[in-house]
């Protein structure tokens, strides 16, 4: 198998560098190594090009450059935004509210700051994944120091309320935190529209480099350092400047900043021909599509196949298409996705659910055979179980 022949519908999961990702880094890889904090000419470009890196972001999501800070990804993102937050408002409270479908970055965040003696307070979904801004309304309290919840669903592309829930927070005092991971690069992030405080980036998800990333923090957020070390980054993220890597996640961001629409619309033609496909090769008791029909990602499609394992379908498939399980059949145990079974979907779809994720360089000749594989693998493995 070479991963060539496989059409690639995973882009959830990581995208592949984009040409111009890589061409904006190559002179940062062969020439330029300069520190960026040394004042002399080698320093100076470096220092530029990080400078420049942080405008494109900046320009990305509407915000400042000075409200950006660079980052090793999504997770380091999500740890600052969350550790650093809830640590330098302690003295207004120790609640923190976040949602059940959230990414291991953020959940096992709030787990490690319960042990730390904050309460968590972890609000559910509805079937199609949607968090409720009346539960949140319902939960927060006087104690709440900051409420965190994702822009975007990584499985099943739902996209929350987040504007709405930001506004609940900041009348009773809450800071606002999403990840938007899984959103940025996808669908239009304005940081003023959406009202949060602090928002984070994963630079593998939009075409940059896998290791970079971005925290957006509001100007007058009270946000404390997690990692201690010299000034870079406003003295919030220490450490020499991953110059390469900040250049090619500020290439990645003006690349989507100047060419978002189109990136939408090519993404979401592919992705409803995909669910076409796959709705008309199978009936409704066959299939079903997870998440919110409308309020979601333009590049997701979770669909579960009844009484049939995803791990199998993927594995059976596996030299011609590359995709995500949304649960794990082994032996007798089956393992589904804190996601999927948040959304209450019962196990007999759960345990059949796959993640199929389309990327800018997905073509339609490449839905039209995924569709004929995917057709093939599950009618083949339903005959046979
Ligand atoms: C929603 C979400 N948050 C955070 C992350 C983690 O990002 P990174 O891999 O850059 O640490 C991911 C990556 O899968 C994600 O999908």
């Amino acid at each position: 198998m070479t991963q060539d022949q496989s059409i690639y519908l995973d882009y959830n999961a990581t995208t592949p560098l984009a040409e111009e990702v890589i061409a904006a880094m190559r002179p940062f890889l062969e020439e330029h190594f300069g520190n960026p904090s040394s004042s002399h000419s080698y320093g100076r470009i470096t220092n530029h090009a990080v400078e420049q890196a942080r405008l494109a972001v900046a320009n990305l999501l509407k915000a400042s450059p000075d409200e950006i800070i660079f980052t090793s990804g999504g997770t380091e993102s999500n740890n600052l935004a969350m550790r650093g937050a809830a640590h330098a408002n302690l003295h207004k409270g120790d609640h923190i509210i976040t949602s059940a479908i959230e990414h291991p970055a953020v959940t096992n965040v709030c787990q490690y700051l319960e042990t730390r003696g904050y309460s968590i307070t972890t609000l559910p979904v509805d079937s199609y994944g949607l968090v409720s801004p009346k539960d949140l309304e319902r939960a927060i309290t006087q104690q709440t120091v900051l409420v965190s919840i994702m822009h975007a669903n990584n499985e099943v592309g739902t996209v929350e309320p987040v504007r709405k829930m930001a506004e609940i927070a900041h009348k009773s005092g809450a800071l606002f935190h999403t990840d938007a991971a899984q959103s940025v690069g996808k669908i239009h992030v304005d940081v003023n529209d959406l009202g949060v405080d602090l928002l984070s980036i994963a630079g593998h998800k939009l075409y940059a480099p896998k290791g970079v990333g971005a925290l957006y923090i509001r100007k007058g957020t009270q946000v404390d350092k997690i990692l201690f070390g010299a000034g870079q980054e406003y003295g919030l993220r220490p450490g020499t400047e991953n110059v390469l890597e900040i250049v090619g996640l500020g290439e990645a961001a003006r690349l989507a900043t100047q060419n978002l629409d189109e990136i939408i619309q090519h993404m979401q033609i592919l992705r409803d021909q995909l669910r076409d496909g796959l709705f008309t090769a199978f009936s409704p008791d066959t299939i079903r599509l997870n998440g919110h029909p409308e309020n979601r990602l333009p590049n997701t499609l979770s669909v579960s196949f009844k009484n049939l394992a995803a791990n199998l379908i993927l594995k059976n498939m596996e030299d011609k298409l590359a995709a995500s399980a949304g649960a794990a059949c082994h032996a007798d145990e089956v393992r589904v996705s804190s996601v999927i079974s948040a959304m209450g979907i019962p196990v007999e779809w759960a345990k059949g659910t796959i993640r199929l994720s389309i990327g800018r360089m997905t073509t339609s000749d490449e839905i039209l055979r995924a569709v004929e594989i995917i057709t093939k693998t599950v009618t083949e493995l339903a005959a046979c179980c």
